[in-house]
């Protein structure tokens, strides 16, 4: 069977599905990779690594498996034979036209988003490999625009008090957010509206906001509940009176698949001092910050508000090879020991991320999504 990685097309993605690494372990397990030229050479692999590692260079579209990072457009999706059978990113929950074109087209498609997050499915877990990289490249990027130093510094010319950092939505890109903050030596606060959350900011030496006029907002899937309006009001009053005595903020409180909550305001901006940062996350979604616009850097008051379009990328080798792991255990799932095709719907990993087969949408939300956009 012939799995094919096309070269990312969606601008400045670096990272690319499968590493060379990976290529060699599949390879031993009989699975033969096409490469597009140049599919890896922004994370630091040039075709010449592929080919050592087993891979021959060509046209990825026609392989048995394509594997891919973020969706590919209508335009590639048509270039996927039927019954052929896709895996990465494909927003099932956002990209409407994506999904049509795959139910349209035949294709048999898993979107890694809607891999559940059991225990067993850990190995696979694509959306938690990328937050915390996201994480990670949030806190170096905010570290980078502060103008100062993170750690406490005693020099010969004066002592410089440590950076007070406040990371919001503490997951698992918040929690790497708020580890490597500490690391660096900051004052690190976090907040979440999940209590299960305080413990885990508590045990990276983080010390939680404890709103508890907010009720545990953890759902029975693990993930937040949307807060009322209400809650939400008294969360953003509580959050702009703190944000002034912050340096940096990080955010990155989302709710899957309905717009980012807003937690800091306009105003909680003003109470910063010129110079600080907020580096959201959220962006993508909407943004945490009132004043966010995903992409772009706000400047508001000497307050930089900085929403980066795609922070797993900047670490393309790393995010690479983790995101490479993701999709061959996720591979391992769904081929015989021969290395044939073996899909077990029975499967609630394969059946909860199957996003199409056979032309149908099997994603109960994106078909909703679908049918209401008519
Ligand atoms: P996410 O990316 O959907 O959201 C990030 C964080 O924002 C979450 O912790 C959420 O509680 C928080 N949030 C939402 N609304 C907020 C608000 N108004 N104010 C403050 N914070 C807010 O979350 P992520 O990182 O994908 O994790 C979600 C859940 O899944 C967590 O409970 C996590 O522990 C769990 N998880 C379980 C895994 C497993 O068992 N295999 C693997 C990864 C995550």
């Amino acid at each position: 069977m012939r799995l094919g990685v096309p070269k990312e097309s969606r601008a400045g993605e670096r990272r690319v599905a499968l590493i060379p690494d990976t290529v060699e372990s599949l390879a031993a397990k009989g699975l033969e990779v096409v490469i597009e030229p140049g599919a890896g050479a922004a994370s630091g692999h040039p075709d010449e690594q592929y080919t050592e590692a087993g891979a021959t260079v060509g046209d990825p579209w026609g392989a048995d498996i394509v594997l891919c990072v973020d969706p590919p457009s209508v335009e590639q999706i048509g270039r996927i034979g039927r019954g052929t059978v896709l895996i990465g990113f494909l927003a099932p929950l956002t990209a409407v036209d994506t999904t049509k074109a795959l139910a349209t087209g035949g294709v048999t498609s898993f979107a890694v988003e809607a891999i559940p997050r059991i225990t067993r499915a850990q190995a696979m877990d694509a959306l938690s490999s990328q937050a915390n990289v996201a994480g990670y490249a949030a806190t170096l990027l905010a570290a980078r625009e502060a103008g100062r130093f993170f750690p406490m510094m005693t020099t010969a010319a004066g002592t410089v008090s440590p950076a007070r950092v406040m990371v919001l939505g503490a997951g698992v890109a918040g929690l790497q957010a708020i580890a490597t903050a500490k690391r660096l030596g900051a004052v690190v606060s976090g907040f979440d509206i999940r209590r299960a959350a305080w413990e885990q900011i508590r045990s990276l030496g983080g010390r939680p906001l404890e709103l508890d006029f907010i009720p545990d907002a953890e759902d029975e899937s693990g993930y937040a509940r949307p807060l009322t309006e209400e809650e939400n009001e008294q969360v953003r009053e509580a959050l702009a009176e703190n944000a002034g005595r912050q340096d940096v903020i990080i955010t990155t409180a989302q709710i899957p698949g309905r717009p980012a909550p807003i937690l800091i305001t306009a105003a909680g901006v003003r109470n910063m001092a010129p110079g600080s940062v907020i580096v959201d996350l959220a962006g993508d979604s909407g943004g945490n910050c009132e004043l966010t616009r995903a992409g772009e850097t706000v400047v508001e008051g000497g307050v930089k508000v900085i929403a980066p379009a795609n922070p797993a990328s900047d670490l393309a080798a790393h995010a690479s090879q983790l995101y490479a792991k993701n999709l061959e255990n996720f591979i391992a799932l769904i081929t015989s020991e021969e290395g044939d095709l073996a899909l077990d719907f029975d499967d609630e990993v394969v059946a909860g991320a199957c996003l199409t087969h056979d032309g149908e949408i099997r994603n109960e939300r994106a078909r909703s999504l679908v049918e209401g956009s008519g």
